[in-house]
């Protein structure tokens, strides 16, 4: 065991003091997801006579990802089987645009939880795995709506957005750029999902999450002081989308699948827990602690296998569910939002100097971990 005095007593000098979830209304059941889906490739096998199609189950998908349901922006397009896809109509450019809206609806949340208004704010970061547009940025949206001032800018990093997001923020707080930080992470997945295939169909759900971050002197009692962070990035094209602004400028792949998300599920899994359980055991070991002097692992939130074995190899044993949290049961994988939100909703609990991590791994491949002790 490392006695205290190895433990190191390093902080970035700023704290997240105000956390808040949102997710649309709609719940989205497995078995509804199934229902729709099957009838969509009975249809397809009918129309087309392939027969290398199959049926989904909802058994398979809670037993390889561990998700019973997911929240939705819309039912009516994903329970249609001539649709396949959310009904999400095109706002006019003066209204709010969808996803600032998921972001602000967060935002109230995580503000009122820290005490503030949209006035204190000086700096809006945005992350988020899909990005609606390119320009101008919803950061900048998102600090209007809210009557922030200072500067507002979209970070891209797939299912690191968020910790990339909140490093980003921290950051600037540390140089003085800005003194009360606003992190949104509006993760409408359900829009980039090829709800046709049967070996991702069931992954995403939408949500989004925020946090406010100050530096520690301003920050209240039972504020999570960000100790250390890390980011680290490794190529690779197991997760993909090829969405973009180029995607019309070759009318003979314009509508391909690459278009929208697509993985190696199995290479995924079998690259990143190893990745990602160094990447965190690297982190608590480098600030002189035992990873069991951590109280919470708050992790990225794609499958239950992955994190219970990313979070065995970082102990050396099983983790208890309080150790390392699931919330994609409920939610599904919300992208870059899971580990955030498994914050959020899995804190409130901890006594003061209690350590835990925040960690990102996903698309890119990218990680993030920001190592956090209670005030
Ligand atoms: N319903 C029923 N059976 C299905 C199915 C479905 N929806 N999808 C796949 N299957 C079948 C396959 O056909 C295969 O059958 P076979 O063994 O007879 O060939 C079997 O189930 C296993 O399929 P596979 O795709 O290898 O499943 P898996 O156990 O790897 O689980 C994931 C799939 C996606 C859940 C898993 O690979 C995973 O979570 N990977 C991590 C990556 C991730 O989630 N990334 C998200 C972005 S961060």
């Amino acid at each position: 065991m490392a006695s205290r005095s190895m433990i190191s007593s390093a902080t970035t000098g700023t704290a997240i003091t105000g956390s808040g979830v949102w997710h649309p209304a709609h719940v989205l059941t497995n078995a509804e997801l199934c229902d729709a889906f099957n009838e969509f490739i009975r249809r397809e096998i009918a129309r087309t006579g392939r027969t290398d199609l199959k049926e989904s189950t909802p058994e398979f998908i809670e037993k390889a990802s561990g998700i019973k349901a997911r929240y939705v922006e819309d039912k009516s397009g994903l329970l249609d089987p001539e649709r396949m896809c959310p009904n999400i109509p095109d706002r006019p450019e003066e209204q709010l645009s969808v996803q600032a809206e998921y972001a602000v609806n967060a935002a109230k949340i995580a503000l009122a939880q820290a005490g503030r208004t949209g006035e204190d704010v000086d700096l809006v970061v945005l992350g988020a795995s899909n990005l609606q547009r390119l320009y101008p940025a919803l950061a900048i949206e998102v600090q209007d709506a809210i009557g922030a001032r200072g500067y507002g800018f979209d970070i891209s990093l797939g299912c690191s957005a968020a910790t990339g997001a909140a490093i980003m923020a921290s950051q600037a707080l540390r140089v003085g750029q800005a003194t009360c930080a606003l992190v949104v992470v509006p993760e409408l997945t359900t829009g980039h999902m090829n709800w046709r295939e049967r070996d991702s169909h069931f992954i995403f759900g939408d949500a989004s999450v925020a946090l406010v971050i100050e530096r520690t002197e301003r920050a209240h009692p039972g504020s999570w002081e960000i100790l250390s962070t890390q980011m680290l990035s490794k190529w690779s094209n197991n997760i993909r989308n090829n969405q973009g602004y180029l995607t019309r400028c070759d009318p003979t792949t314009e509508h391909d699948v690459d278009k929208l998300f697509h993985q190696r599920g199995r290479s995924v899994f079998k690259d990143v827990v190893p990745m990602a359980a160094k990447f965190i055991s690297d982190h608590v070991a480098a600030y002189g602690l035992q990873p069991s002097q951590v109280s919470r692992y708050w992790l990225h939130q794609a499958n239950q296998s992955m994190n219970e074995l990313i979070a065995k190899r970082v102990l050396g044993r099983e983790a208890t569910r309080e150790e390392a949290p699931l919330i994609l049961d409920e939610y599904g994988n919300t992208a870059s939002a899971g580990s955030l939100i498994a914050f959020a909703k899995h804190q409130e609990d901890l006594a003061t100097n209690a350590y835990g991590v925040m960690a990102s791994f996903g698309a890119g491949y990218s990680l993030g971990s920001l190592l956090l002790r209670r005030t």
